[in-house]
């Protein structure tokens, strides 16, 4: 039998997890910095939770979710985006009740059955937030600022901010009209998909992903064009503060999302270094979903960045952080009767908040020294008899070979010995 990961589904393994905590630890530091609080949510929400939060008739829940029925014969599908989610359990949480804007920020894993490619996965991750309660351009700008530093924090650069308005429900009716004016003539020759979306959601049309079709949205007329005065004045407030802060940004008339929640600002922050799959994370307002969705009507507005597309940029730009090399001792028994000492020390030192290891593998002196070397922890020390009965042993850089004489019953002066040669210690 040969098993594998499914299709489109990866194994994150040391070190390179460590990498992805530091990217994470980055995020929640930099939400932090603007007061969001972390929200987890459950894998899997009642299916509807997404068709009427993502859109019925969106590519995401026509044909990209995992859906399925449990035993007690309910439908169920797997998170294929954060939002949603968010939105239900700021609902039935009462979140509401909270001082406004409610910030909540997450990293999820997220499941959409894709055609798989480079950046495109069917298992993937997003470091997103939400902010419930703000009606105004500054919090859609303060978002777009939270994006800028966290990025500037990882030390990237060049990532270009396309920037939209989708207006209010009423200036999209309009736009509506005049999309199925400009695809009438064409009816017939569009793709099935896209005769359903003509009939049910024509701003659906633009999103076609095929050849002829997506051809012809080319030509089509731009929703910015069809802005009411508010959404103007919205938008003009969220360029002017993105100026202020000197975030360099391009308005970008195509941008129409692939989720239908969204009103006023949108935004996708794009590179040309993940090939085709160029959007590292997209957002925007979404002012109606909370009432789509049972609650009250409480504008909101964030976004989410695919982890991997975030990751593959960065090294591309050759700022992906190092493994962090491990700190520690490994702590080597030339004989039996060294076990146990050798296990008190190394909880002794783990209580002192230094990583210790000791041999688990019942392997000869030899072979011990050999498994710290590939360890790569930078100390070793080894017990045996003598040491036992001198109660002293020697704390041995694996760097140089230096050794340094060390009391076995002083697990504090260790401790700090190892402290003082970790890298970063003065
Ligand atoms: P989205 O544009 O569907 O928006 O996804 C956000 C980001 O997730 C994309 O820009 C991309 O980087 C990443 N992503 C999407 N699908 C995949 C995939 N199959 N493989 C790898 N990465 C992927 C949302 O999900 C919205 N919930 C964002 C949002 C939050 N809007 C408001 N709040």
């Amino acid at each position: 039998m040969s098993l594998t990961a499914p299709k489109g589904t990866r194994d994150l393994l040391p070190p390179q997890t460590g990498v992805w905590r530091q990217v994470e630890t980055c995020f929640a530091e930099t939400c932090a910095l603007f007061q969001y609080g972390e929200i987890r949510i459950p894998t899997f929400e009642y299916t509807e939770v997404f068709q009427h939060g993502v859109g019925d008739t969106t590519d995401i829940v026509q044909k990209e979710m995992y859906t399925f029925q449990d035993k007690g014969g309910r439908s169920l599908t797997l998170r294929p985006e954060g939002t949603a989610g968010v939105v239900r359990s700021f609902i039935e949480q009462g979140l509401s009740s909270r001082p406004y804007p409610v910030k909540l920020f997450y990293i999820l894993n997220l499941f959409r059955y894709e055609n798989v490619q480079k950046g495109r996965y069917r298992e993937f991750h997003q470091l997103g937030l939400e902010a419930f309660g703000a009606p105004g351009p500054e919090i859609d700008a303060e978002v777009i600022a939270l994006l800028s530093l966290f990025f500037e924090r990882l030390g990237l650069r060049n990532i270009c901010l396309h920037l939209n308005s989708l207006g209010t429900a009423a200036c999209r009716q309009q736009y509506n009209e005049a999309l199925r004016r400009y695809y009438q003539p064409h009816l017939e020759e569009l793709c099935p998909d896209c005769q359903r979306r003509f009939e049910q959601n024509p701003l659906r049309l633009l999103d076609c992903k095929v050849a002829h079709d997506h051809e012809l949205a080319q030509g089509a007329p731009l929703l910015f064009d069809y802005l009411d005065a508010e959404s103007r004045e919205h938008f003009d407030g969220v360029t002017r503060l993105l100026e202020r802060w000197g975030i360099p940004y391009e308005i970008d008339k195509r941008i129409v999302r692939g989720l239908d929640y969204y009103s006023r600002t949108v935004f996708e922050f794009v590179s040309e270094n993940v090939g085709t799959q160029g959007t590292i994370c997209g957002g925007g307002r979404y002012d109606s979903l909370v009432e789509t969705l049972g609650g009250q009507a409480v504008p909101a507005c964030g976004f989410a960045i695919g982890e991997e597309r975030l990751l593959m940029e960065m090294e591309a730009q050759g700022v992906l952080p190092s493994p962090q090399s491990p700190a520690g001792v490994f702590i080597a028994t030339a004989e039996q009767a060294a076990v146990l000492p050798a296990a008190g020390l190394a909880q002794a030192l783990r209580r002192r908040g230094i990583s210790a290891a000791v041999d688990l593998c019942r392997r000869s002196l030899k072979a011990q020294m050999k498994y710290a070397n590939r360890l790569g922890l930078p100390f070793s020390l080894v017990l045996g008899a003598d040491e036992l009965a001198r109660g002293e042993a020697a704390l041995r850089s694996m760097a140089d070979g230096q050794e340094q004489p060390v009391r076995l019953d002083d697990p504090d002066r260790l401790a700090a010995l190892i402290n003082s040669a970790a890298p970063g210690a003065k």
